[in-house]
């Protein structure tokens, strides 16, 4: 499996209106020096969000949270000082990867994620970067590059905990795709069946 192929078509999957775009790196470029002085707030925040969640807090570990703080202050750098090039896109699926290790789940990424979008939503006022429509559409851009980075962290986080599996079992991959297509019939059935009528 390779990573700059796999994250390749994921980013291909997304709806190309909602995808991150040249323009939006353009806009992000235009105020980065703005968004990097964020960052020691961004991140205390981030952290401060995390401690205070008992399930999420003891994924950072005790102790640690300079170490993890210092992650994500990388991550806020090299996204502000681009480029957002293939090598970009298969970190943000590392990601993914790291997070299957360490215990993070996608919901708590996104949940995250969410808290990363309103907290720049309450920093990006029309009054800090030279009037609303500016505010609007650079939130846009952010907003798209939200949506880029969950989606290309969520999908490989599958993608890689199906590939442990794989590899685990040692199941050839055409065999998997047999099997898998007669399973999934059962659990749907399964599934309707536990729901009951709606
Ligand atoms: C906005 C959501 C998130 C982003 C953008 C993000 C980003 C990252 C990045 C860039 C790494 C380092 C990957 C590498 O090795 O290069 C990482 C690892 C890690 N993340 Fe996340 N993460 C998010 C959410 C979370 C949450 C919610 C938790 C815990 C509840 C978490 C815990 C960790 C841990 C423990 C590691 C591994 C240790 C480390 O490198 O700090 N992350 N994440």
């Amino acid at each position: 499996m390779d990573i700059f192929e796999t994250t390749r078509n994921i980013m291909a999957s997304l709806p190309e209106g909602q995808r991150f775009s040249a323009d939006d790196a353009a806009l992000l470029m235009r105020f980065r020096d703005q968004l990097l002085v964020m960052e020691d707030e961004l991140v205390k925040g981030f952290y401060d969000t995390i401690q205070a969640n008992p399930q999420m807090a003891t994924l950072i570990g005790h102790g640690a949270r300079a170490d993890r703080e210092t992650s994500l202050r990388r991550w806020w750098q090299r996204t502000l000082h681009g480029p957002f090039d293939d090598k970009y896109w298969a970190w943000q699926s590392l990601v993914g990867v790291v997070h299957i290790k360490v215990g993070v789940k996608n919901p708590m990424m996104m949940g995250m994620w969410t808290w990363v979008l309103g907290w720049l939503r309450s920093q990006i006022t029309p009054d800090a970067v030279g009037g609303a429509d500016v505010a609007r559409d650079l939130m846009s851009s952010v907003e798209r590059l939200a949506l880029t980075a969950q989606a290309v962290t969520a999908e490989s986080y599958l993608t890689y905990y199906l590939e442990t599996v794989i590899r685990i079992t040692g199941f050839k991959p055409a065999l998997l795709e047999r099997m898998f297509k007669s399973e999934i019939d059962v659990l749907v059935g399964e599934v309707r069946a536990q729901l009951g009528s709606i």
